[in-house]
C-alpha cells in the first residue's frame, strides 16, 4: 500500500509522515532526503548544479533505503548513514536547484517506484500524487496558512540561535509558493483525488488519527 503525502514546506509534513508510518508500521520514504542527498554529492564532488544531465548521472549511481529509529527516519545512502548535514541551507538551496532539473527528476522517478513497490510505504514529498505514484491507495495533501508557516519557521529559527523577521520569513514563504506553484516542471499541485488537510491551528496528534483513520487497512 502506498500512502502519498504532499504539500509545502512548513506544512508539518516530515512530523506527521514520520508518525503516520510508524503507527502503521510502513516505511517511510521522504523523497526530499532524496533530492538533498543527490545536491550533496553533486556538491561534494564540484559538479555543476546547472547542469541536469551531470546531476542526473550522479542520482542514478545512488541506492537509499530508509528506517524509522524511534523518532528519527534514518536515511541510508549507498548502505552509509546520511545526517544532519542535508538539512544546511547551503544545501536546502541546492536541492532547489537539483530537483528543478526534469532529467533528475526522471531519475529519480523509477528510483522512487521502486523503493515504493517493495514494502507498505508512506512517501512524502511534492508530486508523489501526481507524478510518482499516481494511483496511490490514499493521497493526503497537507496544507498551513503561509502566516502559521512563517511562525513556525520563526520559532524552528530562534531554536537555532538565529534571529530572522517574521516579515522576511513571510515574505519568502510566499514566493516560494508562487514559484512553487507555477513553475513548469513538477508544480506544486493537490492531485485531483487527494484529500487536502489544513494543519492550520491543529495539533500533530489530532491529523496524524485523521489520515490514519482514511488508510485503507484493516
Ligand atoms: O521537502 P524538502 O525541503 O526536504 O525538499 C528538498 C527539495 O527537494 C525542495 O527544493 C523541494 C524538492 N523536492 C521535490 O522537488 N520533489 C519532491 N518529491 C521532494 C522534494
Amino acid at each position: 500500500m502506498i500512502i502519498a503525502l504532499d504539500g509545502p514546506a512548513g506544512a508539518g509534513k516530515s512530523t506527521i509522515a514520520l508518525q503516520v508510518a510508524a503507527s502503521l508500521g510502513f516505511q517511510l520514504i521522504d523523497t526530499g532526503a532524496i533530492y538533498r542527498t543527490v545536491a550533496l554529492k553533486c556538491k561534494e564532488g564540484s559538479f555543476d548544479l546547472h547542469d541536469g544531465q551531470t546531476c542526473a548521472d550522479i542520482a542514478r549511481d545512488l541506492d537509499f533505503s530508509f528506517e524509522i529509529q524511534g523518532d528519527i527516519n534514518q536515511v541510508f545512502c549507498n548502505g552509509e548513514p546520511v545526517g544532519d548535514e542535508i538539512r544546511t541551507s547551503e544545501i536546502s538551496l541546492a536541492a532547489s536547484t537539483v530537483s528543478a532539473h526534469q532529467e533528475v527528476r526522471a531519475a529519480l522517478l523509477e528510483l522512487q517506484r521502486t523503493l515504493g513497490s517493495a514494502k507498505d510505504s508512506v512517501l512524502e514529498g511534492r508530486d508523489i500524487g501526481t507524478v510518482v505514484f499516481p494511483g496511490a491507495e490514499l493521497k493526503i495533501f497537507l496544507t498551513a496558512s503561509a502566516e502559521e508557516r512563517a511562525e513556525r519557521r520563526v520559532k524552528q529559527l530562534a531554536e537555532k540561535g538565529i534571529d530572522e523577521s517574521y516579515d522576511k520569513v513571510l515574505q519568502e514563504i510566499k514566493e516560494r509558493d508562487h514559484k512553487d506553484m507555477t513553475r513548469d516542471i513538477a508544480p506544486l499541485v493537490a492531485a485531483p483525488d487527494a484529500v487536502t488537510v489544513d494543519t492550520t491551528g491543529r495539533s500533530i496528534e489530532d491529523i496524524v488519527a485523521q489520515i490514519v483513520n482514511l488508510a485503507p487497512v484493516q
